[in-house]
């Protein structure tokens, strides 16, 4: 089988390359698997959930970096995993 990645573009889209499939939130479904596909993190695109380059026209500025392991675990609560968004890092909601 083959392997999936996704990387992350400095500044820019989730890159994904190999055999995903993506739902959309109409349940519309995308069969992705050849070529690369990227992703809009940016939440700018207007062929969301695809980058269509507006990134770069709006001056898109990611965190460069994902949270340490350490951070990640700290905030676990009862060892159960939960992503972290370093955008919104210290302003915990409950
Ligand atoms: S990341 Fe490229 S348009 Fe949003």
């Amino acid at each position: 089988m083959a392997e999936t990645t996704i990387s992350v573009r400095e500044n820019g889209p989730y890159v994904v390359r190999g055999p995903v499939r993506l739902l959309d939130s109409d349940g519309v479904t995308y069969q992705l698997s050849g070529a690369a596909v990227a992703l809009c993190r940016c939440g700018a695109s207007t062929t969301k959930p695809f980058c269509d380059g507006t990134h770069s026209r709006i001056g898109f500025e990611a965190a460069e970096r994902a949270v340490a392991e350490e951070q990640r675990s700290a905030r676990r609560p009862s060892g159960r995993a939960r992503a972290i968004d370093p955008r919104t890092e210290g302003s915990e909601q409950s």
